[in-house]
């Protein structure tokens, strides 16, 4: 891969998603794209930059995003979250409040994330009576969002799972589970990208999560981010952020309430 070729992803991911490519990518991003240069024939890299440019290759655009994009994820990870919506969130509710509790989760990757909320939510509705939820989720990837939609996994994907909560997963002929519908039908999957929020993200949500993908952003971008996620909490409302990614120096109404867990100041 030539400098210049290298350089023009960079420009493009970047411009296209915030993702920073660090010049120590390069093997990685490689390796990434060669699957889409097979796939479209294209013999160089010099080739696969020519059909990025050309109008034609508008539709490339999304692929090569996915193609770079980390998807990485799993049920229940980062636990201190699940037992402080528990706990916490929804042990302290106000439940004056009439209207049901909304959850954004942002960078959804395949769904482990929102369907792992989602359980735990459905679990409160469950037990106690005049609690409902709503959830938005969304990726920036086509390919992962369907997924999440289709919402199945196979049985290797369910260990973290508490055995209680296999009530809301279905297993099918084929022998992965399905979640169930209770929970699918609350839960709205979007293709969006963080940065061009879709209209329709409303902007009181009581708890927004968006975890494991500030990191692969520059510290000004995870600024914008930080200050765009805090305009659509409501105040009080929560943040929970990968725990590998502190917002400390980031400028925005927040107060620091645990490891990885902000909440919105009241103004
Ligand atoms: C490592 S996964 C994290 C999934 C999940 N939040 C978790 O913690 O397990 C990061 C996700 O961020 C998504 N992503 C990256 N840039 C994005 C952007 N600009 N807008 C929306 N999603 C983005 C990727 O497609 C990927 O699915």
């Amino acid at each position: 891969m030539s400098e210049s070729d290298y350089q023009y992803i960079q420009e493009l991911v970047y411009k296209l998603s915030r993702i920073s490519l660090g010049p120590q990518k390069k093997t990685l991003v490689v390796s990434r794209i060669i699957k889409r240069m097979r796939e479209l024939r294209c013999a160089t890299l010099g080739q696969y930059c020519d059909l990025l440019r050309r109008p034609s290759g508008q539709q490339e655009l999304s692929e090569l995003i996915d193609a770079i994009s980390t998807n990485h994820t799993y049920f229940f990870r980062e636990s201190p979250h699940f037992d402080y919506l528990t706990r916490h969130i929804l042990a302290g509710a106000d439940r004056s409040v009439q209207r049901p509790f909304s959850m954004w989760s942002a960078a959804c990757s395949t769904g482990e994330e929102p369907y792992s909320f989602a359980m735990v939510l459905e679990e409160q509705r469950l037990y106690e009576r005049g609690f409902e939820w709503e959830m938005v989720a969304t990726d920036i990837s086509h390919h992962v969002v369907a997924r999440a939609e289709l919402g199945v996994f196979p049985a290797t994907a369910l260990t973290r799972v508490p055995q209680r909560l296999f009530r809301h997963l279905k297993q099918e002929p084929s022998g992965n589970y399905r979640v169930v519908d209770a929970i699918r039908r609350r839960i709205r999957f979007l293709q969006m990208n963080l940065f061009a929020p879709h209209a329709t993200i409303r902007e009181n949500f009581d708890l927004i999560v968006c975890r494991n993908v500030m990191i692969y952003f520059d510290g000004e971008t995870r600024t914008e981010l930080t200050q765009s996620l805090v305009r659509r909490l409501r105040p009080g409302g929560i943040l929970f952020v990968g725990h590998s990614e502190s917002l400390s120096g980031v400028d925005a109404p927040l107060e620091r309430v645990q490891p990885a867990i902000y909440r919105r100041i009241a103004s």
